[in-house]
Order: C-alpha cells, then structure tokens, then sequence
C-alpha cells in the first residue's frame, strides 16, 4: 500500500484524497484551515461537490483516509501531493506560489525523500513513472 500525503485539501485536495483512499491508498490529507480539517474529518464537505460527500464518508469509513494540520503527519510518506492555492499575484498576471510547500526549507525538511507532486506546477516535482504506481 502507497501512503500519500495531500497538502492543501480544499476544492482539489480533499477530492483527490479521498478518491485516491477510495483506489486503495493510505491517504493522509493536511491543511493549515483547522476547522476545515475538523469539518472533512467528520465526513462533511466545506464545498458542494456532487457524490464527494458519500465518497468522502466511505473513505473515512475503511480507515484508509485521515486529516490533520499537523504538517509533521507527513513524514515517512511515499508521495506528497502539493495541492495549496495559487492566487493571482496582486496587479501582476502571475500566480503567487509563496504558499507551495517544496520550496520551504522547512517542508523540506521535515519531508525529505519522497516524490513531490504538484497541481500548481507538475513538471517541476513531479518524476515520470511515479504516477503510474498510484492506481491499483
Ligand atoms: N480546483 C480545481 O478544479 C483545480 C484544477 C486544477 C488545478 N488546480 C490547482 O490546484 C491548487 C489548489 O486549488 P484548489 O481549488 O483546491 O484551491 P483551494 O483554495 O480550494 O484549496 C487550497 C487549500 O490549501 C490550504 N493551504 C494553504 N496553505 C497551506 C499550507 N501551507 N499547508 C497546508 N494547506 C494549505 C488552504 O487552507 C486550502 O484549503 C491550485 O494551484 C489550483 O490552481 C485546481
């Protein structure tokens, strides 16, 4: 089993961690919003996504999906999904990546070796093949 940790679990986060506990996945889903993760760890969803609530409770329901703020949660993990917001830079077109985490040096740290995948900017982190091992 892959244990995969997803950052960031708004619109797409939280959809894709639960659909990727849903394939099989040991699925950790961290995002610094505490009453978000409280609301998708009680099975409720922060935003109408038709079918993702029955998936969501499902995925909680075989133990395979858990969500936390605490970023240290993500150690030891295969794969560590970046999915945090990208707004538009102010007066520029430009998205504004301050809050994608592989470029800390904290993050960094406490996340060492495993692939980093991003929505944001995937042929930056993303290594060919990876994906692959996902789906089972
Ligand atoms: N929503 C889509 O359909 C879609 C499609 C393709 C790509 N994307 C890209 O995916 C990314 C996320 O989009 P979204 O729509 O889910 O955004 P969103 O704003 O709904 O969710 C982003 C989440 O990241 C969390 N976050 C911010 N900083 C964090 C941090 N340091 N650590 C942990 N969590 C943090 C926020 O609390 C929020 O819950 C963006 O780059 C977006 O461009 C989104």
């Amino acid at each position: 089993m892959t244990k995969l940790t997803v950052i960031g679990c708004g619109y797409l986060g939280a959809v894709h961690a639960a659909c990727m506990a849903q394939l099989g996945h040991d699925v950790i889903g961290i995002d610094v919003d505490a009453p978000k993760v409280a609301l998708l760890a009680s099975g409720r969803t922060p935003f109408f996504e038709p079918g993702f609530e029955e998936v969501l409770q499902s995925a909680l329901a075989s133990g395979r999906l858990s969500f936390t703020s605490d970023m240290s949660a993500a150690k030891g993990s295969d794969v560590h999904f970046v999915c945090v917001g990208t707004p538009q830079k102010r007066n520029e077109y430009a998205a504004d990546m301050a809050l994608s985490m592989p470029r800390s040096p904290r993050s960094s740290r406490t996340c060492p070796p495993a692939t980093w995948s991003s929505a944001s900017q995937p042929s930056r982190w993303e290594r060919p093949g990876d994906w692959r091992t996902l789906s089972r």
